[in-house]
């Protein structure tokens, strides 16, 4: 189980009692996301928010919950306006950064990387992305979003269909939410992608072998048929060795209204780690959903910082001590 000082650098770590216990202690969050309380429980501690690859939400939801809990985010961003560009290690940069911080959220964008910066410190390290390798933090908020999605029509996740869609080569969060299903129950899962993206045979080897049911689909209207969930990805145009070879796959599984209504059940949940690249030629999500219910990629984000909550409470040890400080919220709030 993840536990007091732990890391979290792959969502393999995990056992299966793992995921209904983190659920449980991110719903008890969302009074505090929702700012009808406030808690001061990790008052005075501090976050290095690392990010050394773009990132909008991820660093800004990893800052958030550490400030919702009470505590301050340090960050740095970028890679140039950081020591790594001095040609300073990993390892040396964790034991730095340990003399400063209780806790570092860190993205780099090479595999492997994170776990060798959490070699040399002394604080737990959350990865938020390192390189196509993983993305724990974004399964488990992921598989979240599904088991409260599906709760709400009235479905467990044990009974779910699941199609990711898109550059499944190197996007990381459906690498690591692949890794995480593998913990559940077995469901039905349909990987719809070109055929040079398609899902590394090693994590469709391991999806197998623990006994869900997968299928590969090179046609999008058919690999969405039938399905619960349907979570869309953007080609990882930075992976590519040329912006030429990421070219010839953007805008190949566009997903729109029209195919929704043709392809989809009316009760087909549509996520997306975000960022969509709304760009004509890419365009993975069109606009034209916006208006649906069944879109639940902003209600994802919002579950994103309860979920980062919880690892932080988690790792600190304050998961039994939040509600204890909490207090009301005197300001206006769009949320409560
Ligand atoms: C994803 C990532 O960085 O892997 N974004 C995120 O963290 N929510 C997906 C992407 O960039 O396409």
């Amino acid at each position: 189980m993840l536990s007091r000082g732990d890391h979290l650098l792959s969502i393999q770590q995990l056992e299966s009692a793992d995921i209904p216990h983190l659920f449980k202690i991110a719903d008890s969050m969302q009074p505090y996301v929702l700012r009808q309380k406030r808690t001061r429980v990790l008052d005075g501690a501090i976050l290095a928010n690392l990010f050394f690859e773009p990132s909008t939400r991820t660093r800004v939801s990893f800052g958030t919950a550490f400030n919702l809990l009470g505590g301050h985010v340090r960050e740095t961003v970028g890679m140039k306006a950081s020591a790594l560009a001095k040609g300073e290690s990993l390892y040396d940069m964790a034991k730095v950064i340990s003399c400063y911080a209780d806790c570092v959220a860190m993205r780099h964008p090479e595999s492997g990387s994170v776990a060798e910066f959490a070699t040399g410190s002394d604080v737990p390290v959350l990865n938020g992305g390192d390189g196509a390798n993983e993305h724990p933090t974004q399964a488990l908020l992921d598989l979240y979003t599904i088991y409260k999605e599906l709760g709400q029509n009235g479905k467990s996740l044990d009974q779910a269909s699941i199609a990711m869609v898109g550059d499944l080569k190197h996007g990381r969060t459906v690498h690591s939410l692949s890794k995480l299903l593998n913990n559940c129950a077995p469901v039905s899962i349909n990987l719809v992608a070109p055929n040079a993206l398609q899902m590394p045979d090693s994590i469709i080897r391991a999806l197998e072998t623990h006994g869900h049911q997968v299928q590969t689909f090179s046609d999008l209207a058919e690999g969405v048929q039938s399905t619960d969930v349907v979570y869309q990805t953007r080609i990882q145009e930075e992976r590519f060795e040329t912006q030429e070879e990421a070219n010839l796959y953007r805008g190949q599984f566009r997903i729109d209204k029209q195919l929704f209504d043709d392809a989809c059940e009316q009760s087909t949940i549509l996520m997306h780690p975000l960022p969509r690249d709304s760009r004509p030629e890419a365009n993975e999500l069109n606009d034209d959903l916006n208006l649906l219910d069944n879109l639940a990629i902003f209600r994802q984000t919002f579950n994103g910082v309860s979920m980062r909550m919880a690892l932080f409470a988690t790792v600190l040890d304050v998961v039994d001590s939040v509600h204890q400080y909490a207090e009301n919220v005197p300001w206006y709030s769009n949320k409560k």
